[in-house]
């Protein structure tokens, strides 16, 4: 299998068997035209637009020394002077990265000739996600630098751009820990196939892994658990002290790297529920009192924030003023799922908060969920007056929610599509097709021990290709799915291997549900790009996949 893996990475990115070459990217560009000839991108020079920003100029960089490792002859890197970005590739000598304002964000558009390259974008991510292209179009040694294979790019015009603006993919470090390390080769290989949003679920129950200066036991107690269940077993304890955190250092250090690569990060601080952890450093804030543990086990804890104590307000205020100060996103994630509503019900004090606000249970939701509500515009508003907007798992809708917020479906499509009907904006993220914690097959047996027990409900490769993020929407509705996102939750994932392995490929698929518009998928010619391609990247990139053949 390796072997036949080498030998297609030698073939590629052509494609051997078809009549016109086909090169092998992923995610599919908008427009490929080919045309006779080749560049020779040995020892040649690169020249940039002096308005194009330092991070750019970084992954241009990067990609020139490279590819001079590779091939043994120095490519340099220069400000391109007296070039108009007019100038057609056919009249330059050399790669060019020009700045073309006319050109949508993130597009880029790339134009080969024999004696020259030319690259347009209007922004970083247009030129960074150029600079992808052009890598996918070379040889695989060129991700590490290494030899091998005919280092020439066919002439021609590839024009290309995103069918969503959002194009997420979510990490839980909560029920496993991911170093800084593993988390930046996370961001990698997103950074790879395109993706911009990096949701970080980066608070729960099972630990709290955000240092607040202004809370600081939300670290030093809530960060660590003693023990973790065993597999299934509910009633079991590993008995082995489990946590870590990240410093704010650390969150700025991984936000940067992020920013380097266009992507945004999204921090998720889930509330009202999933709080066990901060219960545990703060008791006071929860309905009973406690004392409460951060949990050893999974699921959805009754133990949640009481919403009737004022203080409770002032602390997530003051959590939610060190995430604006480290996270510039224009959107916080502010969670919203699976709050059990069992010690709201019975505490004094919510039961106060719920008169003195006039809830009472009707059609629309029961007292309780309103006091959700009331709970999540409250939040919205706060972080409103710091110019962030929230999103929320799609409960939020339960119960009488104003509009403002932005909804993240995940049980299913439903939710979404009422929420985008209702013109309030989505981010696409059903269970049934987005869960990379689900087996990658209906043979569960064959799999690792995961989170499904119902092989009908595995997510394979195909499954996850298939989705239609616009199924089901009216046209005005159509308008406000912001786009797509894949989650990972780690409660059955210990090891980076084991996490890699679930990502991969899948997310390779959920790049062209996010990228390519429907007429440009074709499941076929993906798998045919990651068989003879794709996969040898990953390889080299020491990335854990399941193999396709
Ligand atoms: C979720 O999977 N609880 C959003
Ligand atoms: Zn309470």
């Amino acid at each position: 299998m390796k072997k036949l893996l080498l030998l297609f990475a030698l073939l590629a990115p052509m494609s051997a068997t078809a009549k016109a070459p086909t090169l092998q990217i992923t995610p599919q560009p908008r427009e490929i035209k080919l045309a006779n000839g080749c560049f020779n991108v040995r020892g040649a020079g690169f020249n940039y637009d002096s308005s194009l920003e330092e991070r750019t100029v970084n992954a241009i960089g990067a990609l020139a020394d490279d590819i001079s490792a590779a091939t043994g002859k120095m490519s340099s890197v220069a400000i391109a002077a007296g070039v108009k970005s007019s100038s057609e590739a056919a009249k330059i000598k050399g790669i060019y990265f020009l700045k073309d304002a006319s050109l949508p964000e993130e597009d880029y558009r790339i134009e080969i000739a024999r004696k020259g390259v030319k690259v347009t974008a209007s922004s970083h991510n247009g030129f960074f996600y150029a600079v992808q292209t052009l890598r996918q179009m070379l040889p695989v040694g060129v991700y590490k630098g290494k030899a091998g294979g005919k280092w020439k790019l066919p002439c021609g015009v590839i024009s290309d751009g995103p069918r969503f603006a959002y194009r997420g993919m979510h990490l839980d470090p909560v029920r496993h820990f991911w170093s800084v390390e593993e988390t930046k080769k996370y961001l990698d290989v997103m950074a790879l196939y395109k993706l911009n949003r990096f949701h970080w679920h980066i608070t729960d129950d099972q630990g709290w892994r955000l240092e607040v200066k202004r809370y600081p036991a939300l670290t030093e107690k809530g960060a660590f658990r003693n023990g973790t269940m065993i597999g299934r077993d509910f009633g079991s304890n590993d008995g082995i002290r489990y946590g870590g955190y990240y410093t704010q250092e650390q969150i700025r250090e991984i936000v940067d790297y992020a920013w380097e690569r266009g992507i945004t990060v999204i921090p998720e601080v889930d509330l009202p529920g999933h709080m066990q952890a901060a219960l545990t450093a703060y008791p006071h804030l929860g309905c009973t009192g406690g004392p409460y543990e951060v949990w050893t086990r999974w699921g959805v804890s009754e133990d949640v924030l009481c919403v009737g104590l004022e203080e409770t307000f002032g602390f997530l205020e003051g959590v939610l003023d060190e995430v604006c100060e480290l996270f510039p996103s224009e959107y916080i994630h502010i969670g919203g799922d699976e709050c059990p509503k069992v010690r709201w019900a019975a505490c004094p004090r919510c039961q106060a908060r719920a008169d003195a606000l006039g809830l009472v249970s009707d059609e629309h939701g029961t007292r309780e969920q309103k006091l959700q509500n009331y709970v999540t515009a409250r939040i919205q508003a706060y972080l409103a007056d710091k110019s962030r907007k929230v999103i929320g798992w799609d409960e939020i809708l339960e119960g009488e929610l104003g509009d403002g917020a932005t909804v993240m479906s995940w049980r299913g499509v439903a939710g979404g599509i009422a929420a985008a009907e209702r013109e309030m904006d989505v981010i696409m993220t059903p269970n049934n097709y987005c869960y990379l914690d689900y087996a990658q097959s209906s043979d569960l047996e064959s799999e690792p021990l995961g989170i499904i027990r119902d092989p009908k409900r595995a997510v394979t490769l195909e499954k996850i290709y298939s989705y239609e993020p616009l199924e089901g929407l009216s046209e005005k509705a159509a308008g406000h799915i912001l786009g797509v996102q894949a989650n990972l939750w780690t409660e059955y994932i210990a090891t980076p291997e084991h996490l890699e392995y679930m990502l991969l490929p899948r997310m390779l698929a959920l790049a062209e549900v996010q990228w390519c518009a429907p007429a440009d998928r074709d499941y076929a010619r993906f798998h045919a790009a990651l068989v003879g391609h794709q996969q040898a990247i990953l390889s080299s990139l020491d990335y854990h996949f399941r193999p396709e053949e």
